[in-house]
């Protein structure tokens, strides 16, 4: 029990503007709860130049960063935070390759998405990257501590 607590995480996943626009915020949702994972944070938010600035500043010296900003900021994205064993890693599997023509079918953009300038969902790369992102998306108040009274393996 102790090595599992040990290998829990939170991870920030996003559904991104053309996700909203597509009425595929549901299904984006669905697939974690399937999987297992738990909701900790959700909301439906129209984000700054600044704040999408800062979420993928480490992308800042690409040549397609300012199509980025435009892109996240052009509407609505459901933001959402997710705790689990393993969740980093195991949300990026879901979520599938960068390029959704690359990604396997039965992912997120395998399934629902063909470029990767709209691949509709986001997912922190790493532990460390998913606290700051939802430090950065969620406020204080915003996030849910619960226990699953009937759904033990959520946690
Ligand atoms: P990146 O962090 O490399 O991918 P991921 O979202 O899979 O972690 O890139 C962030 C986003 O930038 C990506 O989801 C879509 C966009 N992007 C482009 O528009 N063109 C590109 O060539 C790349 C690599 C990313």
């Amino acid at each position: 029990r102790k090595d599992i607590e040990e290998r829990v995480e939170e991870t920030y996943i996003m559904v991104k503007p053309d996700g909203v626009q597509r009425g595929l915020v549901g299904e984006i949702i669905s697939r974690f709860e399937k999987k297992g994972f738990k909701l900790k944070g959700l909301k439906l938010f129209q984000c700054s130049k600044e704040l999408a600035e800062e979420h993928y500043k480490d992308l800042k010296a690409k040549s397609f960063f300012p199509k980025l900003i435009d892109y996240i900021t052009s509407g609505p994205v459901v933001s959402m935070a997710w705790e689990g064993v393993g969740v980093v890693a195991s949300a990026r599997k879901l979520i599938g390759s960068t390029d959704p023509l690359q990604a396997e079918p039965g992912t997120i953009r395998g399934d629902l998405a063909v470029q990767t300038g709209r691949n509709i969902v986001h997912g922190s790369d790493s532990p460390e990257n998913g606290q700051r992102e939802i430090a950065l998306w969620f406020k204080e108040g915003e996030l849910c501590e619960w226990t699953p009274v009937l759904a033990p393996w959520l946690r």
